[in-house]
């Protein structure tokens, strides 16, 4: 054989041995690296949710998330947390309307107006796609259960800390996250039946916040200038309490006026320490998230679930918060 002949045996052989490492190198990455990535955790998984909040990043939908989260990882499944990023009932609906179109095994979210949700809900049942809901309930809707606060009782509840707090004295203006959502309704509907039959508690103003603290803040300070004998602030979604707290402190009129609000936010916690909300009404968002998860499974398996479960709602105010406590209450997380 010639010096050449063997040259270009060696170069062939290096030439098929390259050429082969390179398929299997290359082949094996398309059967596992280039799949996608949702596909490859999904198989990893019994099932696959996805919880719609009003909110993606509001605080209060965060501890909803955590709690879910915890459950997804002790039952197995594949938890999506996705929605609008700022309250956007059409952002809202169209989520619910993708997660429902790539097949997911049940939707938890809220049902935060009739008119709107109920017929999506319906329809995603109809397919066979159970939903929750969670925080709002869509009691006309063919949701299969609900987990949250009685929104009714808890703005009754806060109906009668006011007028306890008051001493049946107070002009109240209300700051309420949405005039057409459902809990939003009810947590109005419950105080003002509790207040109704008070001489002395007058409800001087209603504004909407659209769940947003700035605007709450807003609304908190055309009150203020708008309504002298106004005396007394109710919050009923997390973060108005927070802004009517802003602008109260800001123009240094914390002694002038009483306010309530809900949720216990690390923020909350902070201005009921400081005295400037009197009251709040305590909600359980992690154990709704981490309820839901489980009563989803648990209706994929064709147990009963109760068809409404209610988390603790109650009432807490400096008294309640022990000196050294951090500003967190243990259903936080
Ligand atoms: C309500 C949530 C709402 C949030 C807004 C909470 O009190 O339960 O539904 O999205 O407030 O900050």
């Amino acid at each position: 054989m010639s010096k050449l002949s063997i040259t270009a045996y060696i170069f062939g052989i290096l030439f098929f041995l390259v050429s082969v490492s390179f398929a299997i190198f290359y082949g094996y990455q398309v059967v596992t690296h280039h799949l996608p990535i949702e596909e490859k955790k999904a198989a990893a998984y019994h099932y696959h949710f996805v919880l719609v909040p009003e909110e993606l990043d509001n605080e209060y939908w965060r501890l909803v998330e955590k709690g879910a989260k915890a459950a997804a990882k002790e039952y197995g499944v594949m938890l999506e947390y996705v929605g609008p990023k700022q309250a956007n009932i059409e952002d809202h609906l169209k989520t619910i309307e993708m997660s429902a179109a790539s097949k997911v095994d049940g939707i938890m979210t809220q049902g935060l107006s009739d008119e709107q949700f109920t017929p999506l809900i319906n329809r995603v049942v109809e397919k066979g796609i159970p939903v929750i809901t969670v925080d709002t309930d869509a009691s006309n809707s063919k949701r299969m259960a609900y987990i949250g606060t009685d929104n009714y009782y808890s703005g009754y509840l806060a109906g009668k800390a006011l007028i306890a707090d008051t001493k049946g004295q107070a002009n109240v203006a209300i700051i309420t996250g949405s005039f057409y959502k459902n809990h939003q309704i009810k947590r109005v509907q419950g105080f003002q039946d509790a207040v109704k039959t008070e001489k002395g508690i007058h409800i001087i103003d209603i504004q909407e916040s659209e769940i947003s603290r700035v605007q709450a803040a807003e609304k908190a300070f055309q009150i203020v200038q708008e309504h002298p004998e106004v005396n007394a602030f109710y919050g009923t979604s997390a973060l108005d309490a927070i802004g009517i707290a802003q602008v109260v402190e800001k123009y240094k009129k914390q002694n002038q006026y009483y306010i309530i609000g809900f949720d216990t936010l690390p923020e909350t916690l902070k201005y009921i320490r400081k005295r400037t909300i009197n009251a709040t009404v305590v909600q359980e968002p992690y154990e709704m998230g981490y309820e839901a998860v489980k009563m989803m499974i648990d209706l994929i398996n064709g147990k009963k679930v109760p068809s409404v479960i209610h988390t603790n709602t109650r009432i807490l105010k400096v008294e309640d918060l022990p000196p050294s406590y951090p500003d967190k209450l243990e259903g936080d997380h």
